[in-house]
């Protein structure tokens, strides 16, 4: 019986889209490819913006700057979506999963934006979607998400999910940096973008948070905005003091349940103890750690970005279509759990670690602490130290209610005596792990 064939468009040529070529023209592993595909693989189109620019490592026959075209071409069986951002991407994919062609995609603005409408799309016309490299570049966490906890009541998903902003606040602990020296270095390194809004505000961790949660708890992917703070605020002062305490600062993404039917879902910084297994991903590593009933706690580690990692994350996901193709099936992308409520971020229990630089004066000390008193915020711990006239306070709360904590820094920003109001962090405690 001939090997059947199964025809691919690749939509980008960029770091992930010239490494998926790579590995796919590389004869050591052709024997490998058509194994776990029971097809043979054959690149059909590859669409870049720039279909001029010399792509070495890609046959130019290939090339072309029309990628609707290729999304359109009669004989293509998978589409694979290495482009990045929503639009123009969107209406690609759409293209093809509405004439029947599989996708795959590495696109996590995309899923996060219109990810429940796509899996629709999809469904309806018979035809895989997957995105396994959206969240965590090459850590296989969605497929295990979908396969082997398929089953399993998950609690919690907390993640390390951005490397850009792992590797600054790494930096910032291992060195002491100020944040803004530990960016000017990550952007010299290539980690950062000349822009890094959507990394350092915790826009690109929210999506995958966004993405995690609908294949954990089965929520919907329509661009919803989730509570998102990002980094730019941590001082070397706070770093050094979660270090003082046993603990490290990490942008982490959560998604958990919260009573019968709640779930909530934000991605922000936060101080997590030095002996929890999250608190030792450094640099631009990522990882996922899980909590399950019945599983009990689970990690994965590994390169969350990368031209390299990312690709074999795509190729994972083509070679699954590919076998669905030339089995006749195709995957039910993600099912939807309706009794889920979203808790808004105010109504989360949390352990908070704030600091404020106050004049060094009489009384102001039982002032701040009335105020952490009128909202019903209890203090735990407290450590000062003097800074010319102005002295530092550093407080580790007791559980409270984040509207309430929120409440407390209003109310202190107002204080006459109050210069400012440094950093107001949850505490991940341990035994929440
Ligand atoms: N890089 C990573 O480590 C990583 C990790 C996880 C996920 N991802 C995701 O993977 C995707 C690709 O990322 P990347 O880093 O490879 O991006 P990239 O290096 O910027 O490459 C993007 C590629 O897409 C092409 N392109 C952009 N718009 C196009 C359009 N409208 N029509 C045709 N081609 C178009 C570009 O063409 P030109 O070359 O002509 O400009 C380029 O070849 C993104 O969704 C990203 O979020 C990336």
């Amino acid at each position: 019986m001939s090997t059947p064939k199964i025809r691919v468009g690749i939509i980008g040529a960029g770091n992930v889209g010239s490494a998926l070529v790579q590995l796919l023209i590389d004869e050591s592993r052709s024997i490998a490819l058509v194994d776990a595909a029971m097809a043979e693989l054959e690149i059909v189109g590859v669409a870049v913006r720039d279909a001029e620019k010399s792509r070495p490592g890609i046959d130019e026959s290939l090339l072309s700057g029309d990628a609707m075209a290729l999304a359109h071409r009669d004989d293509l069986d998978v589409l694979v979506e290495l482009a990045g951002g929503v639009d123009p991407a969107r209406s690609y994919v759409e293209a093809a999963l509405s004439r029947g062609v599989s996708v795959v995609t590495a696109n996590k603005a995309l899923m996060a934006s219109c990810g429940t409408e796509l899996a629709q799309l999809a469904n309806k016309n018979g035809v895989d979607l997957f995105y396994e490299a959206a969240v965590g570049g090459g850590i296989p966490i969605l497929r295990s998400l979908r396969t082997s906890l398929a089953g399993e009541r998950i609690e919690r998903v907390m993640g390390i999910v951005n490397g850009t902003t792992n590797y600054i606040l790494s930096k910032m602990t291992t060195e002491g940096s100020d944040y803004d020296v530990a960016l000017a270095e990550a952007q010299a390194l290539g980690y950062a973008e000349a822009d890094p809004t959507a990394d350092v505000e915790a826009f690109d961790a929210a999506a995958k948070v966004q993405i995690l949660s609908s294949l954990a708890f089965g929520t919907e992917l329509h661009g919803e905005e989730i509570a998102r703070e990002g980094i730019t605020g941590i001082r070397a002062v706070d770093v050094d003091f979660a270090r003082r305490n046993g603990y490290v600062i990490k942008l982490v993404g959560i998604a958990e349940r919260v009573g019968d039917n709640g779930l909530s879902r934000r991605a922000h910084p936060a101080l997590i103890p030095a002996e929890h297994p999250l608190a030792s991903v450094h640099g631009a590593m990522n990882a996922v750690f899980i909590e399950g009933t019945m599983s009990g706690p689970l990690m994965w580690l590994g390169q969350g970005a990368g031209g390299a990692p990312t690709a074999t994350a795509v190729l994972g996901d083509l070679l699954y279509v590919a076998r669905n193709r030339v089995n006749g099936r195709h995957d039910v992308p993600f099912s939807v759990d309706d009794r889920l409520v979203s808790v808004p971020a105010g109504d989360i229990e949390s352990v908070f670690y704030i600091s404020l630089d106050v004049m060094d004066e009489p009384g102001v000390l039982a002032s701040v602490a009335g105020v952490f008193g009128a909202h019903g915020v209890s203090i735990q711990s407290m450590e000062q130290s003097g800074v010319g006239d102005e002295a530092r306070i550093s407080f580790l709360t007791h559980t409270a209610l984040t509207k309430n904590v929120e409440a407390t820094i209003r109310e202190l920003k107002s204080l006459g005596a109050v210069d400012s109001v440094g950093a107001c962090l949850p505490v991940i405690e341990q035994g929440a792990s």
